[in-house]
Formats: structure tokens, sequence, C-alpha cells
């Protein structure tokens, strides 16, 4: 092969090896980004840390029954607890709801729902379903819900579109989707700021799927409440 020729195609092939690494380094440094607003996702919480969401400290720091009178759950209701965890807003709401009511209990992590599991078992609940979900997909049954619950959660999705668009179908015509988030806008809430969400990102996020962001209540220590209606 000609000398020149030789050069360019070894130019030509470093071209292409820059790029393509390029590409690479942004699939890896940019695993999560949402497509709206730019928030980068949080990762997971592992099911190997789930003592942490048993912490006697919560109490004082969410007022998680302070967060539920806020809501108002009705005797009878359908609703469901979406990323469930180990079950603490589970049981809470199973009793809200009452014996005619069902609780869907909602998670990746098929340990976090064993653990679920023997939650309820100690506490006699039989008013909650288990349901293991994916990553872009609830698996909750369509059109049932009054109410879909997730505190501390939806930061976590790595789907946050096709999992809005899912839990739309499962909601009742007047159903409520509530975010409980650490507030983003409070630097001095000891949480890292990728597991917490301002207003502005949730309303952005959330109403571009179809919802609207009915109430903003602020009256827990931490955490906005974030009711959003179907449109
Ligand atoms: C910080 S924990 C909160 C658990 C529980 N809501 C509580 O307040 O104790 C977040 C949970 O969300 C779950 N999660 C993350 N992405 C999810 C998804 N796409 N669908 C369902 N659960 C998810 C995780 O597995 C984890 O159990």
């Amino acid at each position: 092969m000609h000398k020149q020729t030789r050069f360019a195609a070894l130019c030509l092939a470093l071209v292409l090896a820059a790029a393509t690494l390029v590409a690479a380094q942004q699939t890896i440094v940019s695993p999560g980004v949402h497509p709206i607003s730019g928030r980068r996702y949080a990762q997971t919480m592992s099911y190997l840390g789930a003592d942490w969401l048993d912490r006697s400290e919560r109490v004082q720091e969410e007022e998680p029954d302070v967060a539920l009178d806020a809501l108002k759950l009705a005797t009878g209701a359908s609703v469901a607890d979406v990323g469930a965890g180990s079950g603490y807003m589970t049981v809470k709401m199973a009793r809200r709801v009452g014996p005619n009511g069902k609780v869907y209990a909602n998670d990746i992590q098929p340990q976090m729902l064993t653990l679920l599991k023997q939650r309820l078992d100690r506490e006699k609940l039989t008013n909650v379903e288990l349901v293991l979900g994916t990553f872009d997909d609830p698996r909750l049954p369509a059109s049932t819900l009054d109410l879909i619950l997730m505190v501390d959660v939806y930061h976590e999705f790595s789907q946050p579109q096709a999992m809005l668009r899912r839990m739309r179908e499962s909601l009742k015509p007047d159903g409520r989707l509530v975010l409980l988030e650490y507030r983003k806008e409070d630097p001095s809430i000891p949480i890292r700021p990728d597991h917490k969400m301002s207003v502005a990102e949730a309303k952005m996020e959330v109403e571009a799927e179809g919802y609207t962001l009915a109430t903003v209540d602020e009256r827990l220590p931490r955490q906005h409440i974030l009711v959003f209606t179907k449109n």
C-alpha cells in the first residue's frame, strides 16, 4: 500500500476508535438521566440495607402517620405501595383501609418482598397482595386503584416514564398518585442530593406523563407530599 494511503487509513482508524470510546464513556458516565428534567436517577437501595428503613428515628424524621393522615385513606379502598421495601408503610396502609380494603405491595427486589411477607405474618394482616414488579412495569391491575403511594421511591426509578404510564393505567379515573420525597430545595436535610426531589422536578416529570399536580403539602419535617391526579 502507498505510504500516504496507509497514513490516511491509520488516521481514520484512530478517529473511529476515539468516537467509539467517547460514545462508550457517555453510556457509562450517564446511565440514567431524565430526558426532560435532566435529573440523574439515584441507585436502587439494596435489600441488604433494609434495616435502615425500620430505624427508630424514622418516626421523628418522616412522621409516617401524619403523612397517611394527610392522604385520608378510606376504609375499603384499594391502594398500592409501590417500592414498598420491607413494608414499613404497607402495614400502616393495610390497617387504615381495613379488612374490606386491599393493599398491593410492589417491589423489584424479591428479597424485600420476603421481608415484607415475614412482617405481614407477624402482624397477622391478610389484606395485602405482594407484587414483584420490573424496572418499567409495577404489574398492578388495570383501572383498580384509588391511590398509589411511593415513599422515598420515585427518585430511584431507572425508567420513570414507563413506570408512570403503567401506574396511570392502574388508577381509577379519580385515583391519586402520591410521591413522598425529601426536599431537594433544602440543603440542610441530610440526604444525598440524588435521593431528594424538588417540587419543580417532580411536577415537570410527572405532568409530562398525563397527570396534574393537585396539591403540595409541606406538613412533614423533611419530605414533600405531592399529590397528582390523572388528566
Ligand atoms: C428507599 S426504599 C423505600 C422503601 C419503602 N417505600 C419505605 O418507605 O420503607 C426504595 C425501594 O424502591 C424500590 N424500587 C426501586 N425502583 C423500583 C421500581 N422500578 N419498581 C418498584 N420498586 C422499585 C427498591 O427496591 C426499594 O425497595
